[in-house]
């Protein structure tokens, strides 16, 4: 399978942050935005990423990720020269999905806990598969209604009254047949192709699986000041409590074997003395220490 992290937008809401740098590229805590989803992502396995966004701030990202094999993944730009919606997302890197199945992620979008996106891309064969979580303010987002039995029956697109309190994240799961759907999807009220058409033409298949993400499972909006500040407090608090970090990309390469023990040090050693790469050193420490353990 592969990725797509869509970095896209002007960041309006959170202007004058966003006056010279992208929304995807702020602070969320101790790491630029990106770092989250591009966590979950290598965390689930995935290898082959595309990140699209504009053509003022690609370089941006460019500078920052590279082309990925400092991870021991692949990392491919895409532009998006007029932003035209999610689902276009699939029309800019269709030559990189080629006949593969993908994962899309919004840049934007903070999750922590849970192996839920791990689960779902591991275990996915066909059609697609998006997510629910229970929110206070559906109206702001997809909302998708299910039946007595927990099956998905309508989903809209920031409804004015919410049918369920069950709002879809920017995660999605597709097989191929995503190309053919998106080309087909025609502009929306708002003038863009919407993600929730796309799913709407699955559901209409029969073929879209609605997980809902547990209770646990905290899903963050960086969308406002206040909604970025609130997501670094919440990294913060858990970081300091478990003394572990969320969103950190070398670790997931490692843990998933993009990266052995000798690259990840490496990598370490071209990092200046801060507590990121302190972090990472524990992190080399404590792999040290459980392979004594086996020996
Ligand atoms: C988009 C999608 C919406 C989804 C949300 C998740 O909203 O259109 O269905 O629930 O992302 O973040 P937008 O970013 O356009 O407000």
């Amino acid at each position: 399978m592969k990725a797509i992290v869509l970095a896209g937008g002007a960041g309006s809401r959170l202007y004058p942050l966003t006056k010279v740098s992208s929304k995807q590229l702020q602070a969320v805590f101790d790491k630029p935005m990106i770092y989250y989803p591009l966590t979950v992502l290598i965390a689930s396995g995935i290898n082959e990423l595309c990140v699209i966004s504009t053509a003022q701030d690609l370089q941006r990202y460019k500078d920052l990720l590279g082309d990925g094999r400092q991870w021991g993944v692949e990392i491919q730009y895409r532009e998006q020269s007029t932003p035209e919606g999610i689902a276009q997302a699939f029309l800019i890197a269709a030559d990189f999905i080629a006949s593969d199945a993908v994962i899309l992620m919004l840049g934007d979008n903070i999750f922590s806990g849970g192996d839920d996106f791990p689960r779902a891309v591991s275990g996915f064969t066909d059609g697609a598969t998006i997510f629910a979580y229970h929110v206070k303010d559906p109206e702001r987002y997809g909302v998708v209604e299910f039946d007595r039995n927990g099956k998905a029956i309508s989903i809209e697109e920031k409804p004015r009254h919410p049918k369920s309190s069950y709002a879809v994240p920017g995660v999605y799961i597709y097989d191929n047949n995503v190309l053919e759907i998106a080309r087909a999807v025609k502009p929306s009220v708002r003038g863009e192709l919407e993600i929730t058409d796309v799913n709407l033409e699955y559901l209409r298949r029969g073929k879209l699986q609605v997980r809902r993400l547990s209770r646990g499972f905290a899903w963050l909006d960086a969308g406002t000041s206040t909604a970025l500040h609130e997501a670094s407090s919440y990294i913060e608090a858990i970081e300091r409590r478990q003394g572990i970090k969320i969103g950190c990309p070398e670790e997931a390469a490692l843990v998933r074997g993009f990266l052995n023990i000798g690259q990840f040090e490496a990598l370490i050693d071209r990092m200046p003395t801060c507590e990121y790469s302190a972090y990472l050193r524990g992190v080399a420490d404590e792999w040290h220490r459980l392979q004594g353990h086996d020996q």
